[in-house]
């Protein structure tokens, strides 16, 4: 496994790490036994940061994270979790405010069950689950964000960017007002290496990168019956709904095409991809199972991208938010 520094914070992270969603249930039913030793599998394999939310099952992923790490004697692992705000804004809304999303005693009590779940006295890392441009307008977050700094419950903060918005992280990036972003970066959301992570460059904010598999398309393994495999309700059910899961498999195809020469899957080239720019620290991987947690560590192993497939993957950028 390969470490990248994570930002100014002084943390050495491992480049591929955990993105514990999945196991917090809402993509389909999981075994909380099966998703520790997952999770155990991932640290043994030299995967030190670990990506979850309140959102994920409503605390059920903080709570499993928590289990394994009193579980795991080995080396430090790093847990970032994400606070969401009192109300999503809309996925269409262009400039939504950020008064009244984070007030401090939100803040304050969603750290407070957050340390509980998690079973820890500090947080890592706490993330915004939806940062707003507005909020550079709006300090209060900041204040409240510093405040628990200096109370000894969080240590570094961060904001999670909106779904196939890069380009809203560009300021706070060039401020540097916040340790890490969040964004959705793979082979179909590729406009994050144009502004947002130049601007994170000069300021040493470290860059997280979610979704380099574009909630499984990217792994190359759907075929047209895998629609109607996944539980009704379920997180990638909703997504790819309707025309969205024909569409995605023929882009996919395409994509398969032009990569085959240079990886033996779709998956490689992804991670290798998502790998690919310099100012990420680190992938989060969606993972539920030891050998996908296997075949990411694998791909971990500093080998650099061909240029020449970069040329040609840039007319398959195709920005769309299936979140909606
Ligand atoms: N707004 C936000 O802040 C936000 C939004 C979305 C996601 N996230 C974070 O980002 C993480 C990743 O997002 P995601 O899980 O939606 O998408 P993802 O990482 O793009 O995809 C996860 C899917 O890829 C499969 N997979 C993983 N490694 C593979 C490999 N080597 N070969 C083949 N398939 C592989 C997983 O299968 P198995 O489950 O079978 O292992 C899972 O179905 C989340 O877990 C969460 O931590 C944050």
């Amino acid at each position: 496994m390969q470490y990248r520094s994570f930002g100014r914070t002084g943390w050495d992270v491992s480049e591929i790490s955990f993105g514990a969603w999945q196991i917090g249930g809402q993509w389909g039913q999981v075994d909380d036994e099966e998703s520790i030793e997952t999770l155990l599998a991932a640290y043994a394999q030299g995967i030190n940061f670990v990506d979850t939310a309140e959102f994920y099952g409503a605390g059920h992923s903080e709570e499993v994270i928590g289990e394994s790490l009193r579980r795991w004697d080995g080396k430090r692992i790093y847990v970032a979790t994400k606070i969401q705000p009192t109300r999503w804004p809309d996925a269409d809304e262009n400039n939504p405010q950020m008064r009244g999303r984070y007030p401090d005693w939100y803040l304050r009590n969603g750290v407070e069950r957050a340390l509980t779940r998690l079973g820890v006295e500090r947080l890592d890392l706490l993330q915004l689950h939806c940062w707003v441009t507005d909020g550079l307008n709006t300090l209060d977050w900041l204040e409240t964000l510093n405040a628990l700094r200096l109370e000894g419950k969080v240590d570094k903060i961060g904001v999670s960017i909106r779904d196939y918005r890069p380009d809203e992280g560009v300021d706070l990036a060039n401020l540097g007002l916040v340790d890490s972003i969040q964004v959705i970066f793979n082979l179909f959301e590729q406009r994050p290496v144009t502004t947002l992570f130049p601007a994170g460059a000069r300021t040493k904010t470290a860059f997280i990168d979610r979704v380099a598999f574009d909630s499984g398309s990217l792994s190359g393994q759907w075929t047209p019956s895998t629609y109607d495999s996944w539980e009704v309700g379920s997180q990638q059910h909703e997504m790819f709904r309707g025309e969205r899961f024909t569409e995605t498999l023929e882009r996919v195809e395409a994509l398969k095409a032009i990569c085959a020469p240079y990886y033996s899957t779709l998956a490689e080239a992804a991670m290798r991809y998502a790998l690919s720019s310099p100012e990420v620290s680190t992938v989060i991987a969606g993972m539920s199972t030891r050998r996908n947690v296997e075949r990411n560590a694998a791909y971990s192993d500093g080998q650099p991208f061909p240029t020449a497939l970069l040329d040609q993957l840039t007319e398959h950028n195709w920005p769309r938010n299936y979140y909606k």
